[in-house]
């Protein structure tokens, strides 16, 4: 099944906002949260068949310091780190394993630290 990819500057953002000023993104730009705990991208998303399904996040950290996240899925959190990929024009994936529903999930990344989240382009599931 080929992946669904869900663009970050197609969510609801808060304390985040649509960038273009890094090079490398898919899509039409990145969101760039807030250096602050509390700055959130929320999608929604479906799938097919419930059970077991991999979110994968493609980020960019330009530096050294690790930005933590809490991934909220339909209420339920998981907490994740998006360690620095050494440039912000260098994305990575970071992925998690996750239950969703059959049809429409709820998946909601926020930043956890006070440097706020690392740059996100999509999310493909
Ligand atoms: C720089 C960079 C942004 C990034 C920000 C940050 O300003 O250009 O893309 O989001 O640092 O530290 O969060
Ligand atoms: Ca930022």
């Amino acid at each position: 099944i080929p992946a669904s990819e869900y663009q970050a500057e197609a969510a609801t953002l808060s304390q985040a906002s649509v960038a273009t000023n890094h090079t490398g993104y898919t899509g039409s730009g990145f969101v760039d949260y807030v250096n602050a705990v509390g700055g959130s991208i929320e999608w929604s998303v479906n799938v097919a068949e419930a059970g077991g399904h991999t979110l994968t996040f493609r980020y960019a950290n330009g530096t050294t310091v690790t930005r933590p996240m809490d991934i909220a899925v339909n209420g339920v959190t998981t907490g994740m780190s998006f360690p620095g990929t050494g440039s912000w024009d260098t994305w990575a994936d970071s992925r998690v394993t996750v239950d969703l529903n059959a049809g429409v999930n709820t998946v909601r990344a926020t930043a956890t630290s006070s440097d706020g989240g690392p740059n996100v382009d999509r999310l493909s599931v």
